[in-house]
């Protein structure tokens, strides 16, 4: 059994009482979100009223997932930790190393001798610590999680943002980076500022072409890509009710497009169907006995303007189908209205290929739904002018619907069946009708769109829509086709038209699968050995960091001073990085290369002060660490932000940085720099910013006496011998000044796994 049932039973019988605690502190009903927050908190019984938007709060989440390009650099760090075993039950799925290029068989034979260093590096740990382990092919993470982990009432963080598709069953699911993961992992609290609540009432029933991701489609146009940012969306009213459970992880999985922290669900007869059918009767039964505390209070969703930060009503009846695009999910277009925008806007109208799939729209019902559309196709004589690709979101879902014949329907259009995995979605895609960076257009099933994704061609126009309206337009072969008022010609010359597409919501003869692609880790995996080539390419154990020597920092040389935005991407680019996620030192070799220099704004070219020459960031901090020299980074405001990825701060300490000096901080990254033993600091008056020249030497004076809320006071002296002297303010508690000590935040729980 995959799930931990004893797990999931706990949960539940801790959370009415913890509910009527936090209906208690907070004084009035209380939506879903908060009772799922409330009943997850650190100190188990609420015991204040926190602040929406403003409190920073410490939670207890129940299940943590992983997927295989972030694993590796949160495995490593694990490993450091000194702990037998994980502490909370964690999972890991192989999913973003394999690309789609010739069909399943040959992509995942080749994903497997091209990767399997890092397969089976992240198959062994796993065994060792009690993590589950989804083998490459197995699926998409986050349908894998929604078929085999998501409970109702749950919280669970997972190291990918669309860890929120789980959202669809009810749960809080957030994504975070690894090192957050690792320390929940080892058995400490999370930390994340509490929501804000946006509510969307949904009234009425989707009917005809109109499909749960148009429901998304339309949230992303109202709030725009930034529109969540601090927000848990909560979904509520009758039309939620008559949406499938797996429609519910769509619009749950593009909340994160909208930067919402996550989206949710109230529990449903849908949930409780999807529960029973992936052979969860279990949880089902236990999540009856509490059903009322696993949605919001009835007198939230009567008046929701007095409960929510704001409410957004949706029309399920009247909502019309949408294709969001192109370069930005939130750019929505009625169907029917896209051909003239095109036109305007000089989009290429024919369309090249329709990709379904993604952990967004992979589920049994939406192969069901696009599969109409695909027969129809066949019987009405139609050939496709688009090539299609599927990617099945798991191996349970590919092999029932082979059994039920819907992989045949795609394959007599001449689909091509990719693995159960990302493919195109991240850019895993070697496009086998393109090269170069010709305009073009292509339609898809996934949620991000942005220029470049899914085939590194900036000039790709990518259009997100549901799987039926993907392949619509797929067979068309057009932009500007609309399904419901336009005609097609067929093989015959004789104008067709396409029906409305036909769902099956669950499968009428279960789910089945031969080999779900699931390995239980060891009872006790003390005896496995997890052994790394040392000369692998990939995968490079870390060794600790050093702690601090107690005495001021003196005689620190500039490295860079950063010019205006210096987001993770400037810090630790990601694309053709990808693949030495797992390898420190080599992925290191990006350190800061697209920050700007502030003295001649250029991008990786920075003067040295051992020999005065200019040369690329990561050389240059390397002939410092060389010579045992400290360094500094200085940037200006909120410097690192954008992803979570703790590479960001990993790398520079690892060259040998110690201190990243700036106007001030996005918070995960500050965070992540705390956790990695580095002195992130603000200037306390932001025009010290400009005091700092390129041949600057930095002298902490009073770094002894480092303690919280006390300013520090750097000395920089100048090439011309020179001095400035100025305060910089920090936010380190007396725990994270604790890491700072002892080197790293592993390192202190090391430390007191040893005590
Ligand atoms: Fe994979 Fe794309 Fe989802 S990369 S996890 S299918 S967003």
């Amino acid at each position: 059994m995959a799930f931990d049932i004893d797990m999931i039973k706990k949960v539940y019988s801790q959370m009415p009482e913890r509910v009527e605690k936090a209906r208690e502190v907070v004084g009035k009903p209380l939506t879903l979100s908060e009772k799922i927050l409330y009943s997850h908190l650190w100190e188990k019984t609420p015991s204040k009223k926190l602040n929406r938007g403003k409190d920073y709060v410490d939670f207890a989440p129940d299940r943590i997932a992983c997927q295989d390009a972030t694993a590796q650099m949160a495995l490593l760090q694990f490993m450091q930790a000194g702990k037998e075993n994980v502490a909370v039950p964690t999972t890991v799925h192989c999913d973003h190393l394999i690309q789609a290029k010739q069909g399943a068989v040959k992509d995942l034979k080749r994903a497997n001798d091209t990767s399997s260093e890092v397969f089976d590096f992240l198959e062994s740990v796993s065994s060792k610590y009690g993590i589950g382990f989804w083998k490459p092919g197995a699926g998409i993470i986050h349908q894998v999680v929604l078929e085999n982990y998501a409970f109702p009432g749950g919280m669970m963080i997972g190291t990918d943002s669309h860890t929120v598709n789980a959202g669809g069953l009810g749960m809080v699911a957030i994504g975070v980076g690894g090192a957050d993961a690792v320390d929940v992992m080892a058995g400490m609290p999370w930390e994340l500022k509490f929501p804000k609540l946006i509510g969307v009432k949904l009234t009425g029933a989707p009917k005809g072409w109109t499909a749960a991701k148009d429901v998304i489609l339309k949230v992303a146009q109202i709030l725009t890509v930034k529109g969540g940012t601090g927000c848990i969306v909560e979904y509520f009213g009758e039309g939620a009710k008559n949406l499938s459970c797996t429609g519910k992880g769509t619009i749950c999985n593009m909340g994160a497009e909208i930067g919402a922290t996550t989206s949710t669900f109230g529990y449903d007869d849908s949930m409780e169907r999807f529960l029973r059918a992936t052979d969860r009767n279990e949880i089902a039964d236990e999540a009856n006995k509490i059903r009322e505390h696993l949605t919001g209070d009835a007198e939230v969703y009567d008046n929701p303007e007095e409960y929510f930060d704001q409410v957004i009503e949706i029309d399920l009846n009247t909502l019309m189908p949408h294709l969001n695009g192109p370069f930005t999910p939130d750019l929505a277009t009625p169907v029917g209205e896209l051909g003239a925008k095109a036109k305007e806007n000089g989009w290429p109208i024919k369309v090249d290929w329709g990709l379904i799939g993604s952990c967004t729209n992979s589920s049994y019902e939406d192969l069901t739904r696009a599969a109409s559309i695909a027969k129809q196709a066949v019987d009405k004589k139609l050939i496709p002018k688009s090539d299609f690709g599927i990617n099945p979101g798991s191996e349970q879902i590919r092999f029932t619907a082979e059994r039920d014949g819907l992989l045949k329907v795609f394959e007599d259009l001449g689909a091509t069946i990719f693995t159960n995995a990302c493919g195109p979605c991240i850019g895993q895609w070697d496009r086998s009708d393109r090269k170069g960076d010709e305009k073009n257009t292509i339609v898809h099933s996934f949620n991000r769109n942005f220029s470049k994704r899914a085939d590194g061609n900036p000039n790709t126009h990518a259009f997100v829509g549901s799987p039926e309206m993907v392949a619509a337009i797929a067979i068309s072969g057009r932009l500007d086709f609309d399904p419901m008022n336009d005609t097609l010609i067929n093989e015959d010359g004789e104008e067709v038209k396409l029906d409305p597409p036909q769902g099956i919501e669950l499968p009428e003869l279960g789910f089945a699968v031969e080999n779900n692609g699931y390995l239980e880790p060891k009872e006790d995996g003390s005896s496995i050995n997890v052994s790394v080539d040392p000369s692998s390419n990939r995968i490079q154990l870390l060794d600790p960091f050093d702690p601090w020597d107690g005495k001021n920092l003196t005689g620190a040389k500039l490295l860079i001073k950063a010019h205006g935005k210096c987001t993770t991407d400037h810090i630790s680019m990601a694309g053709p990085w990808l693949k030495y996620r797992g390898h420190l030192d080599n992925i290191s070799e990006n350190c800061l290369i697209g920050a700007v220099n502030a003295f001649n704004m250029k991008t990786n070219f920075v003067k040295s002060q051992l020999d005065g020459k200019h040369d690329a960031v990561p050389k240059t901090q390397r002939a410092y660490k060389a010579e045992g020299i400290p360094t500094v980074v200085v940037g200006d405001h909120n410097y690192g932000e954008g992803s979570s990825r703790e590479h960001a701060a990993m790398e520079p300490r690892h060259l040998g940085v110690r201190v990243v000096l700036v106007k001030s901080f996005a918070r995960i990254h500050e965070t992540n720099l705390k956790k990695q033993g580095m002195l992130g600091i603000t200037f306390e008056n932001e025009s010290d910013y400009d005091l700092i020249q390129e041949d600057d030497t930095f002298n902490f004076v009073d770094l002894k006496d480092f303690a919280e809320g006390k300013p520090l006071t750097i000395e920089v002296v100048h090439a011309d011998g020179s001095k400035d002297t100025f305060k910089a303010n920090h936010t380190y508690n007396d725990t994270q000044i604790g890491w700072f000590k002892e080197g790293s935040a592993l390192n202190m729980i090391k430390k007191h796994n040893k005590a």
